[in-house]
């Protein structure tokens, strides 16, 4: 086909715009829709004025949301709200949730065959949501709905580069799990090249990885969370489910999705992409003790975050 459309839900947003100027010199994408319930007509003028040969449109309000969805081959949601002040993390989980479950509904309408790629935070429970209202419209396949859990994997290679001194793209590392605190899982022992240290560097590598999110929200003080980064991560995810539509061979990347590889229903594992999506999931790396304790501790934490989604969805 090698003729995508890719629609963008959250454009205009910290993580959107970069996301969409990043998605904007894919040449994969050959129609680039914008979505939001600000600013798009702005956004997709601005970009585009580039020079690459996808046509870009921007869609703007609930009521344009259909034709922003229309026929898309992948959709990447960052769409979402941050905390303001007198509200409590249930406020925005209520919000976000709201904005996910309203997008899937539209996606089961507009573009039920689309890979779905969710960015929107807690993503271990929007994920599950956006199953249970895939599901109810009788559209669900579970090889194409996807929790973006990249940025794990491309801070632990950032971070194991630095640390060897090598170049963070040689660096090769399975991130698995889900995509906050305890639930992030970077298996160190299969690292390549090679990560060797002491137990203490190991549990402080890995704590670092589990916490990068925390080190951006406290260095922008106050003005939010990883944006620049969230949307590099995004742009190479939605990159490599376009290079598996288009056929090409081992694309593998880590994501979040349904899952039998534990007991947690949705859990991120490398998985090879392809023209159907998931193609082949590679399952859990081989664990050592300390990695198979983390796997402990993410477990229940996961479960509890895909209940709560299954929940908001059935409310
Ligand atoms: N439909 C579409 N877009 C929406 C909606 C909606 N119902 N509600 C809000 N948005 C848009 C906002 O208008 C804004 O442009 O989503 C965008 C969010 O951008 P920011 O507030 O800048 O937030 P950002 O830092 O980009 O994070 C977005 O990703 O990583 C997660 O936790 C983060 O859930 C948050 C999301």
């Amino acid at each position: 086909q090698n003729n995508y459309k890719v629609t963008v839900c959250g454009a205009s947003g910290g993580i959107g715009q970069p996301l969409s100027l990043l998605l904007k010199q894919n040449p994969l994408v050959t129609s680039l829709s914008l979505y939001d319930i600000v600013h798009t007509p702005g956004v997709a003028a601005d970009l585009s004025h580039i020079d690459t040969k996808s046509s870009t449109h921007g869609y703007i309000g609930a009521d344009q949301l259909g034709d922003a969805l229309k026929g898309a081959d992948v959709v990447v949601i960052p769409a979402g709200v941050p905390r303001k002040p007198g509200m409590t993390r249930d406020d925005l989980f209520n919000v976000n949730a709201g904005i996910i479950k309203d997008i899937a509904a539209t996606v089961a309408k507009q573009c039920p065959k689309a890979m779905v790629a969710i960015i929107t935070n807690p993503v271990n429970t929007c994920v599950p949501i956006a199953a249970e209202v895939l599901k109810k419209a009788g559209v669900y396949d579970p090889k194409r709905l996807f929790g973006v859990s990249t940025l794990d994997v491309v801070r632990a290679r950032a971070f194991i580069g630095e640390a060897l001194g090598v170049d963070p793209q040689q660096v090769n590392i399975p991130v698995i799990g889900g995509h906050s605190g305890v639930t992030i899982m970077p298996i160190l022992s299969q690292c390549q090249p090679t990560f060797k240290g002491s137990a203490d560097t190991i549990d402080k590598l890995t704590k670092r990885i589990q916490e990068a999110g925390t080190e951006v929200v406290k260095a922008k003080a106050g003005a939010g969370s990883a944006t620049l980064s969230m949307a590099y991560a995004g742009a190479r995810f939605a990159g490599s489910l376009l290079k598996g539509l288009d056929g090409q061979k081992n694309v593998v990347e880590c994501s979040y999705v349904q899952s039998t590889v534990t007991e947690a229903a949705f859990f991120a594992t490398p998985l090879v992409l392809g023209k159907n999506g998931i193609q082949e999931n590679l399952g859990l790396p081989k664990l050592n003790d300390y990695e198979k304790k983390l796997l402990e501790a993410a477990i229940p934490e996961l479960k509890k975050n895909i209940q709560k989604g299954v929940d908001f969805a059935n409310a």
